[in-house]
């Protein structure tokens, strides 16, 4: 979800509804606003997206200089306008939006309604707001009020809340949701993230756990659960806004693509240098040696960040010598895991806030592990959960299905990877030396498969009404297929599975006929001869094959359907690169069935919800 509020001397509302469209990838299964308009507190919400919101405000006089705006992504009840934030409490004084999970609501709600208190949405952000309208209703400031409510509450909350009693002041929390406070000249901001605040402040304070932002007109405290007021941290953004604007592309998804050259490259600036061999990363010092003395490595992560923590294990295990188990932040954190003394666990995630990763890593933080982020996002939960870690500086993703996010993790961790390496000498200084120049010229082998856009939307074009899906690719071209896989599903509702090549004989072969394409990922590595076997395996049934193959490759074109040329690469980095025509494959076939590839449905940016 996405919270946007405002307190200043500008019209809150399309400045709002400007910001909320910003944040319109976090979730956007309903959208609404609250401001103070007629001396009173007034709140309009629709299902649907931002866009809906804004015909219902269409014509309205509308006059606030404070207001709080909310999109959802629905957890409690179905996403209807009923359902939407913000929220009333019973007696409308107080409004409120709300990310996140209030875990104790059912009992906080049948005790109110033992008081009288009735509700008219299934929500837990109602009980809520409405449990600290009966804290206040015993003479009690909002600020006290908020501050004992949050300490009654079990769950996760990022919350703004307005009063109509005093329409000069905003009150914000979090708890395991993120929550970016932006300070104007006389006006606050307050969001999910930066940005919808970098058009108008670079200065900002990121909201820890507990922590209360009292704002009025003219100044702010922030303090905690236990009223003890804290020195706040103001920090400068340095998101720029055409970074978070489309720049002539169509979409996000389609420009995040074809940035990778650049994010890449980026993501190397000022670490990685092939001619003096050197590799630097500032992140990682004083957990360097304990990384290289690891007994073991545990990855953790969700999603496409758990496909690039698949690709690590294969290199860390190759280069490195250290054994490594790859995690779903879900499953590792519910299972009692056994975590032992010079364990390190490396946390991924392109936003920095995934509530499962994040619970995991507290986890094995307090059973002693060393954590280590690789994230995206600069100053998020997890970047500041970890004890030390490697942005992936590859600048914000706004599309939902992560691109560029997944290679800038590929080529951070490759550089993790190779710097461990060096330290343990478990890599001959010859082969250390050919893998940076190998990471460097990556960006410019990525031109070249973009280069082959229009191939990939004319084979979109024959495969667009498919109904399955199957991807398969051996060693470090096997998470390449999940990830290939995953992306379909995502934007284009096709069901789409990935497999190791040799499994497929294990069963999803049963599925095989001329109806079905499967997408290998057969680029010229060490297991070349496997796969072309299974290639054949496919054609015997009539599978309709569409081969990644390398350039100059003579045999797979004769056995294939199709085929798409990538550069030549070291196997260990070809991830990197064969990766990209997937991408462009489930972004061509999503748009030839209508659907929209930057907010898919269901899917949200960033998941803060467990
Ligand atoms: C969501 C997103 C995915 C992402 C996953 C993990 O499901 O839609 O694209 O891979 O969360 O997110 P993270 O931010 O932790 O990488």
């Amino acid at each position: 979800c996405g919270i946007v509020a405002y307190l200043g001397h500008q019209e809150a509302c399309p400045l709002i509804i400007k910001g909320l469209k910003r944040l319109e990838y976090r979730g956007y299964d309903s959208t609404g606003i609250s401001v103070y308009n007629d001396e009173q507190l007034q709140i309009y919400k629709k299902a649907g997206k931002v866009a809906e919101l804004e015909k219902t405000l269409k014509g309205k006089k509308i006059h606030s200089t404070i207001g709080i705006g909310h999109t959802r992504w629905a957890t409690h009840g179905e996403p209807n306008d009923v359902n939407a934030h913000p929220h009333y409490s019973s007696n409308k004084k107080l409004s409120i939006i709300h990310n996140g999970i209030i875990e104790n609501y059912s009992s906080l709600k049948k005790e109110l309604e033992v008081k009288g208190y009735s509700f008219v949405s299934d929500t837990d952000t109602e009980v809520l707001i409405t449990f600290i309208e009966d804290i206040k209703s015993h003479g009690i400031s909002l600020e006290s009020a908020v501050r004992q409510a949050l300490a009654t509450i079990e769950g996760a909350y990022a919350i703004v809340i307005m009063d109509e009693e005093n329409p000069d002041q905003l009150i914000a929390a979090r708890k395991g949701s993120p929550m970016v406070l932006g300070i104007g000249e006389g006006e606050f901001f307050i969001a999910s993230d930066a940005t919808p605040i970098v058009e108008y402040t670079d200065e900002v304070v990121y909201l820890n756990d507990e922590e209360i932002a009292v704002i009025n007109r003219d100044e702010f405290k922030i303090i905690d659960i236990e009223n003890i007021e804290l020195d706040p941290y103001i920090q400068k953004v340095e998101l720029e806004l055409d970074e978070i604007e489309k720049g002539g592309y169509e979409h996000f998804m389609l420009k995040e693509i074809f940035e990778q050259p650049n994010s890449i490259a980026d993501s190397m600036r000022g670490r990685l240098d092939a001619k003096n061999a050197r590799l630097t990363l500032g992140g990682i010092r004083e957990q360097a040696d304990a990384l290289a003395e690891a007994n073991r490595i545990i990855i953790i992560a969700c999603g496409t960040s758990w496909h690039s923590g698949l690709v690590a294990e294969y290199l860390f295990e190759e280069f490195c010598r250290i054994p490594v188990e790859v995690e779903y932040a879900s499953e590792f954190r519910y299972r009692n895991p056994v975590i032992n003394e010079g364990d390190v666990v490396i946390a991924i995630s392109q936003s920095g806030e995934t509530a499962d990763t994040l619970a995991a890593i507290e986890l094995a933080k307090s059973k002693g592990a060393i954590i280590l982020g690789v994230v995206n996002v600069v100053g998020s939960s997890i970047s500041r959960a970890s004890h030390e870690g490697a942005y992936l500086h590859t600048g914000p993703e706004i599309g939902v299905a992560s691109t560029k996010a997944f290679t800038g993790q590929l080529s951070v961790l490759t550089m993790i990877v190779l710097s461990v390496a060096q330290r343990k000498k478990t890599i001959t200084e010859s082969k250390f030396k050919e893998l940076l120049q190998e990471l460097e010229s990556i960006p410019d082998k990525i031109k070249k498969v973009l280069d082959s856009n229009d191939k990939i939307e004319y084979i979109s074009s024959l495969f667009k009404d498919a109904a399955n899906f199957l991807y398969l690719g051996r060693g470090y071209n096997f998470p390449v297929a999940l990830e290939g896989a995953l992306k379909l599903k995502e934007i284009s509702y096709i069901h789409a599975e990935g497999y190791p090549a040799a499994e497929m004989k294990h069963g999803p072969i049963a599925l095989i006929d001329e109806e079905m394409p499967v997408v290998f990922i057969a680029t010229r590595d060490s297991s070349y001869d496997k796969i072309v076997s299974n290639i054949q395996e496919v054609k015997a049934r009539k599978g309709m094959v569409i081969a990644i193959v390398t350039e100059g490759d003579v045999l797979i074109p004769k056995m294939a359907d199709h085929v798409i040329e990538v550069p030549r690469c070291d196997e260990a980095l070809m991830p990197l690169i064969s990766v990209i025509p997937l991408q462009l494959l489930s972004y061509h076939i999503a748009i030839m069935r209508g659907c929209n590839v930057d907010q898919p449905r269901n899917l949200a940016k960033s998941v803060t919800v467990e």
